[in-house]
């Protein structure tokens, strides 16, 4: 009988992605969600899907009962750089809150094993690049501050009850599922691929490029970009990673290219052969100047091999995803 793993967050970009994978790669999933950033039609009809939030203790109490589930991958952060700066206790309250009676749950029910979306956040401005997975992690925004607050966590809660885990800190999670037929949909979008397509598409004049005064060779933000596909594949392999009885880690995830806002701009200009007109505006809150992954400890220790090592085909998926849904999945 198949493995059944639950999937906080299930519902979301990064989550439905999640959930795809493990399907295909024949594990049973249990969605946990409140749709507050997700949505009900990203939720894969193959999973079994749970409406509710992951600080309700007694609504996880009810799933864990329900269901036998081995493991959790934890994907249900609050995860905007500019509005956890403007409402820092809206993201302190949502993550770290809920990863608390996640774990009380799971250690409740015996559940010995978690994979959590970290971000490269936690690392702040970073004195190196590429940034490897011991680099010192110092965030400056609340969103970074928060999920350090999770893998510190995950560390006491490791030696106290035994439940092994492992971070896998993202760099810039990207594109969709090749046939489009899931994708990036945020309420409102503040990432860049996605709304450099809007404004593709015609749905906005003009994209606004935040700030080119940066330490970086353009004066944009240089950023590593990672296909969401590659991403989810990594959590599977961490996953089995600690069932084979491996230690409690974290690893960075990216392609180990950084590329400014003005390449992928360019790289965006090409994909979709569209003029997509960009300004320069004021800088936004909480943007280190470069963030690029050191991910050789992942490719060694896990095995990852990223499919995706171009830009164009990270940003083509998101195209194909834009065209077949426009508005994205209008269940808002
Ligand atoms: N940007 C623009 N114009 C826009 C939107 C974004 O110039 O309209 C710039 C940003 O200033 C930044 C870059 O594009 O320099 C990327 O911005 P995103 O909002 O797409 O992504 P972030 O780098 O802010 O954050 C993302 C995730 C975080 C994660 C981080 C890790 O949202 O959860 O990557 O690198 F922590």
């Amino acid at each position: 009988m198949a493995e059944t793993i639950m999937v906080a967050g299930g519902a979301g970009y990064i989550g439905s992605h999640m959930v795809h994978q493990l399907i295909t790669d024949g594990y049973d999933v249990v969605i946990v969600d409140n749709l507050s950033t997700g949505h009900r039609k990203a939720v894969n009809p193959q999973a079994r899907f749970y409406e509710g939030d992951t600080r309700d203790g007694q609504f996880l109490d009810e799933v864990f009962t329900k269901e036998n589930i081995t493991a959790v991958i934890h994907m249900d952060a609050f995860s905007i750089v500019p509005e956890s700066v403007q409402n820092p206790l809206k993201y302190f309250d949502n993550n770290v809150i809920g990863m608390i009676k996640l774990f009380e749950a799971m250690q409740a029910h015996a559940i010995k094993y978690l994979v959590f979306s970290s971000t490269a956040a936690t690392f702040g401005q970073p004195e190196q690049s590429p940034v490897g997975d011991n680099s010192p992690q110092k965030p400056i925004n609340p969103y970074g501050e928060s999920k350090l607050m999770m893998e510190q966590m995950m560390k006491w809660v490791d030696q106290a009850y035994g439940i092994k885990s492992v971070a896998l800190r993202y760099f810039n999670a990207a594109g969709a599922l090749a046939d489009g037929s899931i994708g990036e949909d945020h309420q409102p979008e503040t990432h860049l691929i996605p709304i450099i397509l809007r404004t593709a598409m015609g749905e906005q004049d003009k994209l606004k490029i935040y700030g080119n005064d940066y330490q970086t060779p353009d004066g944009t933000n240089v950023r590593d970009y990672v296909h969401i596909i590659d991403l989810a594949q990594a959590h599977i392999l961490a996953l089995k990673y600690l069932q084979a009885g491996n230690p409690s880690d974290a690893f960075n995830l990216g392609s180990s290219h950084g590329f400014s806002v003005q390449e992928i701009l360019q790289a965006a200009r090409t994909v979709t052969n569209k003029e997509i007109p960009a300004e320069f505006a004021p800088r936004r809150g909480g943007d280190p100047d470069i963030l690029v992954a050191d991910s050789s400890r992942a490719k060694k220790v896990l095995g990852w091999k990223p499919q995706y090592d171009n830009i164009h085909d990270i940003i083509q998926t998101a195209w194909t995803w834009k065209q077949k849904h426009p508005q994205g999945y209008q269940d808002k």
